[in-house]
């Protein structure tokens, strides 16, 4: 260990993968060592999160982070400068407590997150280990089971279709790198089976397809179809996962579907949902119900629970204590930690500790605006979380993950242990799966 001690803050405005700006921001040690990262946003945020700070007014439709970096390069840089790098914990809390409120609206959330993941990444970079491996310690590591993106829609694909992300998970794959193979073969085939149909328009912002899909059903019949299409068979060695992000489209119990012109209450959403798991292979599913439908959360969990994985995203916003609260009350089996969520690193984990305290499924996300930063990928790593969500498997901002974490399973080697069926064990196959022979890859 050599000294650590942060020298110096640099806050500078980059640009996202919706062409907005960002937070980067760049840490120097007393030692020489730095470490880099930059903030990701969303489309879709659940009300809980630590809220971004943007300037408003007419520059890039208010979107600018002027204030923000103004933030890093003053009191936030005056603040940890001289603290200890490798106490993360620490200089989480300092943050928490500079900025005071309980959202980080102050400092904003953006400016938090990029300072709190570039000391983690300088303090890695200083100790001479890989960021996955310095989380990790001691600690066993598993290769995570990707959830990526075929189908986009919702907030991200201008509300053509309900559901946000049509995904799949290749949990029988025998490494990550063939569950990349095996997404990439069901990738192409779903864009050749749109391109057929004619239905091909563009993609959504996480890089999936977003076809002209008449109803929802329609989007899991073509996803169930590009599956099969490559020879590799529907639940068994590929399962589809959705994230409703039902937030979007619900509030107080009443839920408005865009496409059919129609307005479910809770029960009737739930017994949707519930025939679309008799009739797809799906073994998990993100939001089904808006993040204020505590009891409809606890119905449908407490209903499907024993056959699917059920994920709080906008319904926790990788808070420990809403985590502890769904483990209590049954809301759901599995949490969803984005960084940016919580605001800090440290807050992430301990909502990730709290989710595997409770037997849940974790899954370290990406957001929809996003960037070259590769963290969360050591994160899904080094944290041993299981899963882990990008989005698509197309555009560089996507890719750059996926590709990172291909380089720390070959690095680990003959150790690289991939999670597979382990990080699903709520899911219960049930009788629709197909009968077709599995593709030797
Ligand atoms: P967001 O959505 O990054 O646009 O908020 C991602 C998700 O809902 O998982
Ligand atoms: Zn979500």
């Amino acid at each position: 260990m050599t000294d650590a001690t942060i020298a110096n803050l640099h806050g500078r405005r980059v640009w996202d993968s919706r062409g907005r700006p960002t937070v980067e921001v760049e840490v120097t040690l007393a030692n020489g060592v730095s470490g880099r990262a930059i903030a990701p946003a969303g489309a879709s945020m659940g009300t809980g999160e630590a809220v971004d700070l943007r300037d408003g007014g007419n520059a890039f439709g208010g979107l600018d982070v002027t204030n923000a970096l103004a933030g890093v390069n003053g009191p936030i840089a005056s603040a940890l400068r001289a603290k200890d790098a490798y106490d993360q914990a620490g200089i989480d809390a300092a943050l928490v407590e500079l900025d005071g409120t309980p959202n980080l609206s102050r400092l904003g959330g953006n400016a938090v997150v990029a300072t709190s993941m570039a000391v983690l990444h300088a303090a890695a970079a200083s100790s001479g280990q890989p960021l996955w491996r310095y989380l990790a310690g001691d600690g066993p590591v598993r290769m995570p089971l990707p959830e990526i993106q075929i189908f986009g829609g919702g907030a991200h694909a201008a509300r053509r279709v309900d559901v946000q992300d049509f995904m799949v998970m290749c949990p029988s794959a025998g490494s990550f790198s063939e569950a990349l193979e095996w997404t990439a073969e069901v990738y192409r085939a779903a864009g050749a089976l749109m391109k057929q149909a004619d239905k091909l328009q563009g993609v959504a912002d996480e890089g999936g397809y977003w076809p002209a899909f008449d109803s929802n059903e329609e989007a899991l019949e073509a996803l169930t179809r590009a599956i099969s299409d490559t020879g590799l068979r529907p639940g068994k060695d590929v399962g589809i996962s959705l994230d409703i992000a039902a937030s979007e489209f619900g509030r107080d119990g009443r839920y408005t579907l865009a496409l059919d012109g129609r307005t479910l209450d809770t029960a009737q959403l739930i017994d949707m949902l519930g025939r679309w798991l008799d009739a797809y292979p799906i073994v998990s599913i993100e939001d089904p119900l808006a993040e204020d439908d505590e009891p409809g959360f606890r119905q449908f969990t407490q209903t499907y629970g024993s056959r699917c994985q059920i994920i709080g995203d906008d319904f926790l916003v990788t808070n420990a204590a809403r985590v502890e609260a769904a483990a209590s009350s049954g809301a759901v089996n599995a949490v969803l930690i984005k960084p940016n969520q919580a605001g800090t690193v440290s807050e992430a984990l301990a909502a990730l500790r709290a989710g595997k305290k409770a037997g849940f499924g974790t899954i370290v996300s990406a957001r929809s605006g996003e960037t070259e930063d590769v963290t969360i990928a050591h994160l899904a790593v080094g944290w041993n979380a299981g899963q882990l969500k990008v989005g698509s498997f197309s555009r560089s901002e996507r890719m750059a993950k996926w590709n990172e974490v291909l380089r720390i399973e070959e690095a680990l080697g003959k150790q690289a242990l991939f999670s597979g069926w382990a990080a699903l064990p709520f899911y219960r196959a049930s009788a629709i799966d197909s009968g077709s022979a599995r593709r030797q890859c």
